[in-house]
């Protein structure tokens, strides 16, 4: 039996009719059309799946449906700023960290939820925060990189703005 989900997505308030076995991935991506949340093992082990719900980063593939009921979820598609990229976006471009891009979504998220905790974080804390995110292509290096100055440059950004 299906019952109405109730979600604040990307800032958009949406109803979706799910069935309590429903995983969150799935309604995402075939019900709601966002389908830049990608999934991949579909049981927890590479991360392509994360989202943002409420502030953390979270496994959508591990997550039923009907337990973001009243949440406020981001996914990839939620993070640019009037039609401007996110830094994360810009700097994952610009230091060359996509290849395939698979993997892109979920490290951008994961990269996402660990800056907002901790506005500059050291090599080793963003490695741990991107732990739960396996890359088949980059080695990592550039993605490590990437999340470093894409950090620097949102701090620049909040000082530029106090400062306004
Ligand atoms: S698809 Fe969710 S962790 Fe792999
Ligand atoms: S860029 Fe291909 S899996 Fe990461």
């Amino acid at each position: 039996m299906k019952q109405v989900l109730s979600l604040n997505i990307n800032g958009h308030d949406r109803d979706v009719m799910v069935s309590h076995e429903d995983l969150l991935v799935d309604v995402l991506r075939d019900q709601l059309g966002l389908i830049g949340t990608k999934k991949g093992c579909g049981h927890g082990s590479c991360g392509t799946c994360t989202v943002i719900i409420d502030g953390e980063a979270v496994l959508s593939c591990l997550t039923l449906a009907l337990s973001s009921q009243g949440k406020k979820i981001t996914t990839i598609e939620g993070i640019e700023k009037d039609g401007a990229l996110h830094p994360l976006q810009q700097s994952f471009i610009e230091r060359g960290a996509v290849q395939c891009g698979f993997c892109t979504p979920g490290m951008i998220m994961s990269a996402a939820a660990l800056l907002s905790h901790n506005k500059s974080p050291s090599i080793e804390e963003i490695k741990i925060g991107l732990s739960g995110n396996l890359c088949r292509c980059t080695g990592y290096v550039k993605i490590v990189d990437a999340v470093e100055v894409a950090a620097a440059k949102m701090r620049q950004l909040d000082a530029a703005q106090k400062g306004a």
